[in-house]
């Protein structure tokens, strides 16, 4: 069985932004996920570079289009090396092997009747390279580029005979209901062919950059139809039949929305016109938005994945990507969610939980678990997660095949808290630590594997620290992503994965057109370098540091923040206000009526515009959330702790 996938091939008149990387994001984690089934799988991508934009971004640079295109490619490879996108196959549409194919298939179209000449005059986009029709546009603009004039052309061109096709193509639609998903897009396919397809062009007259009809070399073929059939090019047609024999037709094309048309309506027909199978199906996925604009250049509203990928590493851009938004609609992107979810799901949430199942079992077994009964209720769990993961990935809903292996993350770090292995060591229960230990264990490996295809490096990280001893690359869910029982595992402890991002550096979000201001406590107090040996201090100098004890009256969030609450506390003489970092660990309510400590003597601050007087203590593990610290409540408010 093999699978064949691929994704649109990207225009190279500008480097990729965050929309395009998407995309290939979201078909590296099906192939990655098709390869763990043990599916052999060719998984291609590429660039189109017979694009008018492209051999005018090239004439600006003052360069030799192809040289252009040259160096294009090198960005790109660099952009998908960086972000961890495991293609097998990168075609472009200048190379030889793409050439024959476009010119075989053009001529079997020919022969076939199928091509005619005729002329065109009409208007036509060159950011989208299509021949726009009068309804197309809305107050002369082209829907998609706002910004720019449609050109109005008049010239000789070939057109293929695509209302021949109207017929075949709708019984096709019919026959197979899965041909493009999701179904939103199938129903607005079908509205479109029940309401006719016109013929169109495929070629365009007097241009030089393109490859030319092979029965009127005068005429290079119009980059749509040049475009589309990388596919077939890609796996051998018109120069390795054998290998076209074994892997076409293709399994599965990942568009975006706005090229579905050409995905499953030209492109079929023109497979039909050559006598060839059509792909078993399209998926036409939706946009990433910036701050809720459509990303453009020209807008300021592009991102740069790179830049993205450099701030806090490309796992989290990755799972940012798959699991906030749902596989078939829009989504968006801005630094603030995106560093929420990064704290939550990943600092807090699955660091946490290996940072803590490292310590303990550092602690209480020298880090080697040996296994202790047959697997409780995280082994439950962790079952049911690997089937809806399994139907979640098959049907394509990335993000709940996602949701489904951060289950196993929350239900273990629910364990957790629950079964309290520091006091089962405290109270001797060996027998019963064993167990929960392990059973921690288990459920963070199958919780990596199952996150193989999205954070494939940082899976492997966690794999190798819970003692899965199995190559990633070598990984099978059907014999690794289930419960295993037996085996003694080796822990290994690490620097947090995801350290909170007020712990990393300020040297991302280069490139961002959205800088807003973040919500740091006191960055503006940052003491001045530390000594490389911590200075020790004496008892005078701590004693100056008072220290009492405070009672919660009141708690409230302060507005516009997500980390800051505004604290009433008796401190025994006084009543005063003080703002504490901690609300992402705390509710209000939580807090009101108990027994705290603050720093009584501290200068007073302002933070998000909130007077504060004292500070609060908490620990702050690192990657963790601040916990409170707590002094027995019959402490009356104003002793002071020494
Ligand atoms: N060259 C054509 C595709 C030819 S395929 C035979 C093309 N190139 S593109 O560079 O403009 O777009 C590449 C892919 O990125 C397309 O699938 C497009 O839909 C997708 N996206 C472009 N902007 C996007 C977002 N903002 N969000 C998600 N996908 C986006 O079209």
């Amino acid at each position: 069985m093999h699978f064949y996938l691929t994704t649109a091939i990207d225009y190279v008149n500008s480097r990729p932004h965050l929309g395009t990387a998407y995309e290939k994001i979201t078909a590296d984690v099906i192939a990655r996920y098709k390869r763990l089934s043990g599916i052999e799988t060719h998984f291609l991508m590429g660039n189109d570079e017979h694009s008018q934009n492209v051999y005018k971004r090239a004439l600006e640079r003052k360069m030799d289009p192809r040289a252009y295109c040259d160096q294009m490619e090198q960005e790109f490879r660099a952009v998908w090396k960086q972000l961890d996108i495991s293609f097998d196959d990168f075609i472009r549409t200048t190379e030889p092997r793409h050439k024959a194919a476009v010119q075989k298939l053009a001529q079997r179209c020919f022969d076939k009747g199928d091509i005619y000449e005729g002329q065109y005059e009409g208007w036509y986009c060159v950011s989208c390279e299509a021949f726009k029709q009068e309804k197309d546009l809305v107050d002369g603009k082209c829907l998609l580029h706002p910004t720019l004039t449609p050109e109005w052309i008049r010239e000789k061109n070939y057109f293929f005979r695509l209302s021949k096709y109207r017929e075949p193509l709708l019984e096709h639609f019919k026959a197979n209901p899965g041909f493009l998903r999701p179904e939103n897009r199938r129903n607005e396919m079908l509205r479109l062919l029940e309401s006719g397809l016109e013929d169109i062009s495929v070629s365009r007259a007097g241009q030089l950059w393109g490859i030319p009809l092979p029965f009127a070399p005068d005429n290079v073929v119009y980059v749509w139809f040049d475009a589309l059939i990388n596919y077939a090019a890609a796996v051998g047609y018109g120069s390795d039949e054998a290998r076209f024999a074994e892997w076409w037709p293709a399994d599965l094309h990942i568009v975006g929305k706005d090229i579905t048309r050409f995905h499953t309506v030209v492109w079929p027909a023109m497979l039909m016109s050559a006598g060839l199978a059509l792909p078993a199906q399209v998926f036409g996925h939706g946009w990433v938005n910036f701050g809720g604009q459509r990303m453009s250049k020209s807008l300021g509203t592009s991102l740069d994945p790179s830049d993205v990928a450099a701030r806090l590493g490309p796992d989290p851009l990755r799972l940012y990507l798959v699991k906030e938004i749902s596989y078939g609609g829009d989504g968006d992107f801005t630094w603030d969610r995106y560093e929420e979810r990064y704290n939550v799901d990943l600092a807090n949430n699955l660091g946490n939980l290996v940072s803590r199942l490292s310590a303990m079992a550092e602690k209480f077994r020298a880090s080697r678990l040996s296994p202790a009964g047959s697997g409780g209720r995280l082994a439950q769990v962790a079952e049911a997660a690997l089937s809806r993961y399994r139907a979640s990935m098959d049907a394509l809903a990335l993000h709940e095949g996602v949701a489904a292996a951060f289950q196993i993350v929350d239900a273990a770090n629910e364990f957790i808290a629950e079964t309290a292995p520091w006091s089962l060591a405290k109270k001797g229960e060996a027998g019963r630590l064993d167990e929960v230990l392990f059973e921690v264990a288990e459920a963070v490996r199958v919780a990596a594997v199952l996150l193989r295809p999205v954070m494939p490096a940082s899976s492997a990280e966690i794999l190798q620290r819970v003692g899965e001893t199995t190559a990633p690359d070598a990984l099978r869910l059907d014999r690794d992503g289930r419960w295993r029982s037996e085996g003694v595992r080796q822990i290994a402890k690490g620097a947090a994965l995801w350290p909170r991002v007020e712990e990393a550096t300020e040297t991302g979000r280069a490139g961002s057109a959205e800088r807003t201001r973040r919500e740091e406590i006191t960055v503006e107090d940052k003491p001045a370098a530390a000594p490389a040996e911590p200075a020790r201090i004496t008892i005078d100098e701590f004693m100056k540091v008072e220290l009492r004890v405070a009672k919660v009256l009141e708690a409230e969030a302060v507005p516009k923040s997500k980390k800051l609450l505004k604290l009433k506390v008796d401190t025994g003489a006084d009543q005063r206000t003080i703002v504490a970092g901690i609300a992402e660990a705390y509710q209000p309510e939580q807090l009101v009526g108990r027994t705290i400590v603050i720093v009584a003597n501290l200068q007073p601050a302002k933070l998000m515009g909130v007077e504060s007087n004292g500070m609060v203590l908490a620990a702050s593990p690192e990657g963790g959330l601040p916990m409170l610290v707590a002094v027995d409540p019959s402490m009356p408010p104003g002793a002071r702790v020494r």
